[in-house]
């Protein structure tokens, strides 16, 4: 049984990456393995996503005793596996909501250390458009020590029979997924 810990980041609801996400964790479960997901992007205005920089001088922000990303979501990555990471495309970039959840790794980098993971991306344009999110995405699994198992970057999102493919490949990777890692 493998640990694994997806967030996704878009707001959109049903997404074109919340579909690249639903069949990844489909086939994930097929292995029994324990999946725990959190849609960033989904969160009400009840979950603030504070950013905690305790070592930074000048950063201190405070985190209220309900913040979910503390009390929930950084104990499941720390006893994760595998972390999926699985974004839409908004400027060439990834979801903001996504990315403030990963701001948030930064007290904890040291542990986070040393997993495998999978990067699902949707875009509307073409490959060339998603050439800095997969550079970005590659310099964090990099960082992060954190070598891939299978990334996607689904452009051309629009079109619904390529965005199918894209998804059977999600749904592979997850099934692929058992044992150690
Ligand atoms: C605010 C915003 C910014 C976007 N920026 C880009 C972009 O830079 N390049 C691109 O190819 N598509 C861009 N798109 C299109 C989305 O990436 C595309 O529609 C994607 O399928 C949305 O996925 P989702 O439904 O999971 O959010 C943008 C969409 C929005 C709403």
């Amino acid at each position: 049984m493998t640990k694994i810990v997806i967030l996704t980041g878009s707001p959109h609801t049903p997404g074109t990456s919340q579909l690249l996400a639903d069949k990844f964790e489909k086939g994930a479960r097929l292995n029994d393995n324990q999946v725990y997901r959190y849609d960033a992007g989904l969160q009400g205005n009840n979950s603030p996503h504070y950013l905690q920089l305790e070592e930074a001088p000048g950063m201190e922000v405070g985190i209220p005793d309900n913040d979910l990303i503390e009390k929930e979501v950084i104990p499941k990555l720390l006893e994760a596996e595998i972390v999926v990471l699985v974004s839409s495309m908004y400027y060439f970039g990834i979801n903001a909501q996504l990315k403030a959840v990963i701001d948030r790794f930064y007290d904890y980098n040291h542990e986070l250390k040393d997993k495998h993971s999978v990067v699902l991306i949707s875009g509307y344009g073409s490959q060339d458009d998603v050439a800095a999110i997969k550079l970005h995405m590659k310099k964090l699994q990099e960082y992060m020590r954190w070598p891939s198992l299978g990334d996607i970057y689904a452009e051309d999102s629009w079109n619904q029979k390529k965005l199918q493919k894209f998804a059977q490949k999600a749904y592979e990777i997850g099934k692929s997924i058992k044992g150690e890692y």
